[in-house]
């Protein structure tokens, strides 16, 4: 079974979203992925995500009020076989905690998966409007599914 991490800043917003929906579509599609996610900071560890991530997933059928933040640590590395990180800090600061060129390969931009070589960006939405939650749902649910039809063909 493929072991995937999902990793933002905080854990509260981008990266508990991707792991609710692809939860969620784990279950739709049958996938044998196991899936968590973490944050490279620790400022939220232990507190459930965002309210508003909360709030705006629900309204999209997705639950992620069980959830629990943690920070990412060095071990995950060794763990994961896929670590997907939202933007290119989470990306310079986990590559920073890698010891070799094999779990450097682990890591990659999330949106990369789905849309190679462009290098794209999931945005922050936590200092954003009611409206950049709902764009960031709509953004990486696109990505989870396109992943998930992606991760059916090749195992
Ligand atoms: P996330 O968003 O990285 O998508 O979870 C953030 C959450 C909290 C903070 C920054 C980003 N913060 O500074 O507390």
């Amino acid at each position: 079974m493929q072991k995937i991490l999902f990793v933002c800043l905080g854990n509260i917003c981008r990266s508990p979203l991707a792991e609710g929906i692809m939860l969620h579509l784990k279950n739709k599609h049958n996938l044998n992925v196991e899936i968590d996610s973490a944050g490279t900071a620790g400022y939220h560890i232990g507190e459930a995500p965002d309210k508003r991530t909360i709030a705006n997933a629900k309204k999209n059928g997705v639950d992620l009020s069980l959830l629990r933040a943690r920070q990412f640590e060095k071990g995950d590395l060794d763990v994961f076989d896929k670590i997907y990180v939202m933007d290119h800090s989470n990306l310079r600061n986990v590559l920073a905690l890698a010891k070799d060129q094999k779990q450097k390969e682990k890591v990659s931009l999330f949106l990369n998966a789905v849309y190679p070589g462009k290098d794209l960006e999931i945005p922050d939405p936590y200092y954003g409007t009611e409206q950049s939650f709902e764009d960031v749902f709509q953004l990486v649910y696109k990505a989870c599914e396109t992943f998930s039809q992606q991760f059916k063909s090749t195992v």
